[in-house]
């Protein structure tokens, strides 16, 4: 037999990749300064104020595992790889109401007042912009905060402007735009997206098909801004905007943070597969009383959301490949509004599974969530890894980031691709992206060296 290679378990990544030093500023801009926005924001303020502690963020309190087990080498993933600091974070943001983010935080009701008030001075100075809306898109509210423009390339110029005079204004050296705006309504890709010149002249022509959350999209990548996508919406899943994003090196990526109940079907589901037990059937229904909530109650705007989170058991179970395991089960989810709950989410789940011999046995999960509080580390982890990937120079170019696809429901992938759901493969990928950024060996996890 061949003698066993030393490094069995590793695969040496190629040397390092540049990757330019996170200096200066970074601005954020947020379109949609709602519930998740600003508990984002507050939160950041809090932590560098010392008042609480950034919970649930891989990039402040992760670790990462370097070289062997006997090595005892895990640096904090934030002393590995360059990223900003919290302190050089600025903001701003749009928004269709004219609240500042104190007010906004206030109403939106995640974070109590004592909490608030302590970063009150920071908070209210950030007033919203003009926001590019569309009832159309959102059907079930409506605000006096909206810009005006002849077609939607005018708008698209105006959002432009704004991106320039907020790099202006806040000093910032890189900026990054996280869509955390209501959900659109849904629709399928058309011919206006299918090339950059094909968008363009729908933007001049006003194409129904054209979404409010696009045009951002549009500005940021032609401003060289990267761009990710908190919500279902399709944004920047779309060929015109793959080609935009490369030609500008300003990465991409998407869609829908993957937060409650899907995040939690995401860590049951591999497990099921992983024991070979079968599924027939998981019923999921949530009630949830935020804006977000409102707005899911649009039959629209809801299949966006339904086809986000519907997606996720087939591509982890792979019924082509277990036909008598995942080959017939039946996924249902529901959201329905219900005021009193506020931002506090209850989500259950009914699951019907099957183990030897085909007996059946149930699991029941009741996840009394609080959905802006594990939205709010999943954007700031989201903002700095994707400034860290336009400052690389391998990954500015390539368009969609993959290696980020542990951050959403329906990750974004080229066409042709099948996205990565598992919770686990996903962190795996994450993690060894920046080993590989970093040319340190890719760990497999194999483990045979240690009993040569
Ligand atoms: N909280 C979570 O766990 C979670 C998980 C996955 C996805 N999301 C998505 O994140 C987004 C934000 O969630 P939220 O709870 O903060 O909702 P929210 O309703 O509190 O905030 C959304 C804000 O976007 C604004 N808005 C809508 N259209 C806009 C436009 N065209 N331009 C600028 N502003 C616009 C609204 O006025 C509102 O203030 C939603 O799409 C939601 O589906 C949230």
């Amino acid at each position: 037999m061949a003698k066993r290679q030393k490094h069995a378990t590793m695969e040496v990544s190629p040397s390092a990749s540049e990757i330019k030093p996170a200096k200066g500023k970074l601005g954020i801009m947020i379109p949609g300064m709602g519930a998740v926005a600003t508990t984002f924001v507050a939160g950041v303020e809090a932590v560098r104020k010392g008042f609480a502690k950034p919970i649930g963020s891989l990039t402040q309190m992760g670790t990462i595992r370097l070289g062997k087990r006997t090595d005892a080498r895990s640096p904090k993933i934030k002393e590995f790889v360059p990223l900003a600091g919290l302190d050089d974070l600025v903001f701003t943001g749009w928004d269709i109401f004219e609240d500042d983010m104190y007010s906004a935080a206030s109403k939106a009701g995640v974070l109590e007042k004592e909490l608030l008030d302590k970063v009150k001075p920071f908070l209210s100075k950030i007033k919203p912009r003009k926001a590019v809306f569309d009832r159309n898109y959102v059907k079930l509210i409506d605000g006096p905060n909206v810009k005006k423009g002849k077609n939607k390339m005018d708008l698209a110029e105006q959002v432009r402007d704004d991106i320039r005079e907020f790099r202006k204004s806040s000093g910032a050296s890189r900026l990054v735009t996280m869509w955390c705006g209501s959900t659109e309504s849904y629709i399928e890709p058309t011919a206006a997206h299918q090339s950059v010149k094909a968008f363009e002249k729908a933007l001049t022509k006003n194409d129904a098909n054209i979404a409010p959350s696009m045009i951002y999209a549009y500005a940021s990548l032609k401003e060289g801004v990267p761009f990710a996508n908190g919500a279902p919406n399709l944004t920047v899943d779309l060929p015109a905007m793959r080609e935009l994003s490369r030609e500008n090196n300003a990465p991409i990526s998407g869609k829908d943070f993957k937060t409650g109940q899907t995040l939690i079907k995401t860590i049951l589901a591999p497990g099921f597969k992983a024991r070979m037990i079968g599924l027939n059937g998981w019923f999921s229904t949530n009630i949830l009383g935020n804006r977000d909530g409102e707005v899911l109650e649009d039959p629209g705007s809801f299949k966006t959301k339904e086809e986000s989170k519907l997606s996720v058991l087939e591509h982890i179970l792979q019924p082509g490949l277990y036909p008598e395991l995942y080959g017939n089960f039946t996924h249902k989810v529901r959201i329905n509004y219900y005021p009193p709950r506020g931002d506090n989410k209850e989500g259950w789940d009914n699951i019907d599974i099957f183990g030897w011999l085909g007996y059946p046995m149930q699991i029941k999960v009741d996840f009394l969530c609080r959905d802006s509080i594990l939205a709010a580390p999943i954007v700031l982890d989201l903002v700095l890894f994707m400034d860290l990937a336009a400052r690389s120079t391998e990954l500015k170019g390539i368009g969609i980031q993959e290696w980020l696809s542990f951050y959403f429901k329906s990750p974004m992938t080229l066409p042709g691709l099948y996205p990565e759901h598992d919770l686990f493969i996903q962190l795996m990928k994450l993690k060894n992206t920046l080993r590989h950024l970093r040319g340190e060996e890719l760990i497999t996890h194999l483990g045979l060296e240690y009993y040569d």
